[in-house]
């Protein structure tokens, strides 16, 4: 049977348009959702995802508060920032951009965002309320954005042998926690797993998230598995590519998602989906 390549941009646009129809109905009601959008310093990456956002922001009809502060701005002069944004009626959801400069501590500035604001599902109290499988509060983006993909494709996870390399807060622990809820059965990989290659080529479904360019080759891969790729990497040609060796592994793969246009697109949407939820919750 032919591989079939998730459309993440296709599925993240169906998103974003069920939300601009909820959005719609909601303005009726009086209800407009408003996300704050902090960004610190000049990093260009996160320049592009902040304008990205405020443009998804833009399209649902969500409201966009913008904040992009000089590299020097203090941990005090952020606090104080969102301690305002967390009083502010209109502000449903609260995103600073990560990374921060390295004179503010990341952990503290999570911590100080109401959790009943965080789109990001970065904050501990929600971190944890993933983890003990409350269904009812916002989900990772990222990881959330994994999951769709698989499910809008008609991909079962019940019962399913998945591995998740890499262990990063952002993607790897909460994507395997999702997996988990799912009733998949999960192994997590990192750097020091012994047996990598075997460990790879037992799942049916395998997430890579490990930031090194076609990390995951053809004989790391079951046949028929299910690829999902978070990797972004910038070869030395320009080029974007993944932590999955999409060439070699998609002829064996049951499905697989492409760099880019896979995993990307729906951090942005599930964030939107957050958004919309913080509003009404
Ligand atoms: N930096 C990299 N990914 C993310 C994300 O999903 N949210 C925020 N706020 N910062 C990031």
């Amino acid at each position: 049977m032919e591989t079939l390549i998730i459309d993440g941009k296709k599925i993240s646009q169906d998103i974003k348009d069920e939300l601009k129809a909820e959005v719609e109905d909601l303005k009726k009601k009086g209800i407009e959702p408003g996300l704050a959008v902090i960004l610190v310093g000049n990093n260009p990456a996160s320049k592009v995802y902040v304008s990205n956002k405020k443009k998804a922001c833009e399209y649902i009809g969500i409201r966009s508060f913008s904040y992009e502060l000089p590299e020097e701005t203090s941990e005090e002069e952020l606090l104080k920032l969102i301690k305002d944004l967390n009083q502010t009626k209109e502000v449903h959801g609260i995103l600073v951009q990560l990374p921060l400069p390295k004179h503010i501590d990341e952990n503290k500035i999570l911590l100080s965002i109401d959790p009943s604001k965080d789109v990001d599902c970065f904050h501990p109290y929600n971190v944890g309320m993933i983890s003990i499988g409350e269904l009812n509060g916002f989900l990772p983006c990222t990881p959330a954005g994994i999951i769709e993909l698989i499910k809008r494709s008609q991909i079962e996870i019940e019962g399913k042998k998945c591995v998740v390399v890499g262990r990063s807060n952002i993607v790897g622990k909460p994507v395997a926690n999702l997996l988990l809820r799912n009733n998949g059965t999960v192994t997590i990989c990192h750097s020091r797993t012994k047996n990598l290659k075997e460990i790879c080529k037992e799942a049916d479904i395998l997430v890579a998230a490990i930031g090194k360019a076609n990390f995951i080759t053809a004989d790391m891969v079951k046949d028929g598995a299910v690829l999902i790729d978070v990797g972004i990497n910038r070869l030395e040609n320009g080029k974007l590519c993944g932590d999955i060796d999409f060439e070699n592994c998609k002829d064996k793969a049951m499905a697989i998602t492409p760099v880019p246009g896979g995993v990307g697109p729906m951090t942005i949407a599930m964030l939107m989906k957050n958004c919309v939820k913080a509003a009404i919750m």
